[in-house]
């Protein structure tokens, strides 16, 4: 049986003769979709990829366009380059058998001889509507659901890793300090932002503060916040990351390059969990969790004085050291294979593979940038991937010790600019699907017009 048309659906028609429109609006009207009527090609585009209709009714006989072109089978093709898995039904004359067939040749869904039954066509309508939304509930159970090696954004089932995810697991219902050791690119923020989100405190805020980023003088304002007048330049008062960090975990990444006056105020703040704002007589009591990370050894920083003992004792309840990715056996296949589907899709080339001879050297190369080299050289060789298999010269892993003196790779005007529209397509994307397909909150978060974001959205073909 099909089902009930459902509110929220809609359906467009399109048909250049003002009559049939009506009759068809009218035929429809107890349906609970919302119709949409086109009289053009033009028209039916705009509409469409504003309202992304689950079905269409299509007069294929749109009077050609000025040059010639056919625009009812312009406007269908286009519908479908744009939504692949709408339903397009085309609306033929009697003599138009021909026609129809190529229509259906070219994807259409389904095709409806003139002169109109409404009563037939509510059922076509239906039933198209029906067989969309299956498909729809077919991709949504056929979603892998998220695998066991695959929490928190965490890839990977080394013993090392599943380790760690239990240590996750563990220090959950603690505060207990978290610090995490790991070779630059290893997933240190990753880990950090599990650690949050796995906490009683994953609804307050995550701050991240880089101590390496920040020369010492602006860090201490950074952190603490200062008061109007502090000093130059300071017009108003400023609250500190510690401040913003307030029943929620402060995530201190690069705390080895912490320069010594910090490291005693540091230390300060997290014996008496509270502050001042830098030229502030006020103590400001806060209630955060520290989880903090480095690449480097703090053991021999401590040994050489450069980092204080009290300090390092007073960040390390747990450790969590995230070994290099050459240690974690088969997840770099893993890992690999996670990036390949993730840009793989935004790069509209799903169906690319790794070739046996990619995968050997995968697993022979010693990935000194860790899982970060890894994710950007499949970003770049997804681009690079001319047929439907990436090849080793595609990845570009650079063999031995690079030449002293040698830089990165200079990237072609080309390959700058596909990574660019790669970027682009991702950020559209991804914002639309953030602000729930809303396009005005899209519009408005990425800064653009809402043309302008129809034109991005039609332009990387992104549709649901
Ligand atoms: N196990 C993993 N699963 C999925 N993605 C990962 C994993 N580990 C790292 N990544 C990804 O690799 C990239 C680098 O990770 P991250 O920034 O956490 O590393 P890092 O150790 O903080 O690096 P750095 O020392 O350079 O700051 C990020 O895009 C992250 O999402
Ligand atoms: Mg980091």
């Amino acid at each position: 049986m099909t089902r009930q048309a459902k509110l929220g659906d809609a359906i467009l028609v399109v048909d250049d003769n003002e009559d049939i429109r009506k009759q068809i609006r009218w035929g429809l009207s107890k349906e609970p979709y919302e119709i949409l009527l086109a009289s053009d090609a033009d028209e039916a585009l705009r509409l469409f990829s504003r309202k992304w209709p689950q079905v269409v009714a299509l007069d294929l006989g749109l009077p050609p366009n000025e040059d010639g072109t056919q625009e009812g089978f312009r406007c269908l093709r286009k519908m479908l380059e744009l939504a692949p898995r709408a339903k397009v039904v085309v609306i033929t004359g009697k003599a138009d058998r021909k026609w129809a067939l190529q229509a259906i040749d070219a994807g259409a869904y389904d095709f409806y001889e003139k002169p109109l039954d409404l009563g037939e066509l509510r059922v076509i309508i239906n039933r198209a509507l029906h067989v969309h939304s299956l498909e729809s509930e077919n991709r949504r159970r056929h979603k892998a659901p998220p695998s066991p090696n695959e929490q928190y954004g965490i890839v990977g089932n080394s013993p090392a890793m599943l380790q760690i995810l239990q240590t996750i697991v563990k220090v959950a219902g603690s505060d207990l300090p978290v610090f995490i050791l790991g070779e630059s690119g290893t997933g240190k923020e990753l880990i950090a932002r599990a650690v949050h989100m796995a906490s009683m405190r994953a609804n307050g805020p995550l701050v991240a503060v880089n101590c390496g980023a920040i020369p010492g003088a602006l860090l201490e304002s950074e952190l603490f916040g200062h008061e109007r007048g502090a000093f130059t330049g300071a017009h108003s008062q400023v609250r500190g990351k510690a401040e913003y960090a307030d029943r929620g975990t402060l995530f201190l990444d690069e705390i080895a390059e912490l320069p010594p006056e910090m490291q005693v105020k540091l230390l300060r703040f997290l014996q008496e969990k509270s502050f001042q704002r830098v030229g502030g007589r006020k103590d400001i009591h806060v209630d955060i969790r520290v989880v903090s990370a480095t690449n480097r050894d703090l053991a021999r920083r401590i040994a050489d004085g450069t980092f204080r003992e009290d300090l390092y004792y007073r960040i390390n309840g747990v450790i969590i050291r995230l070994p290099p990715l050459r240690e974690r056996g088969s997840d770099t296949e893993m890992l690999a294979n996670h990036f390949l589907e993730h840009f793989g899709k935004a790069a509209g080339k799903p169906e690319l593979r790794f070739s046996p001879g990619t995968l050997e050297s995968m697993r022979a190369y010693r990935w000194p940038g860790n899982v970060r080299e890894l994710e950007n050289k499949i970003s770049r060789a997804v681009i690079m991937a001319s047929g439907k298999v990436i090849e080793p010269e595609d990845l570009a892993l650079d063999a031995g010790t690079p030449d002293p003196g040698d830089g990165p790779s200079p990237l072609s005007a080309n390959t700058l600019r596909e990574a660019r529209e790669l970027v682009e397509k991702d950020l559209v994307e991804s914002t639309v699907r953030q602000c729930d397909g809303n396009i005005s909150k899209a519009a408005k978060t990425l800064g653009v017009s809402r043309p302008t974001l129809y034109d991005l959205i039609r332009k990387h073909r992104l549709v649901s």
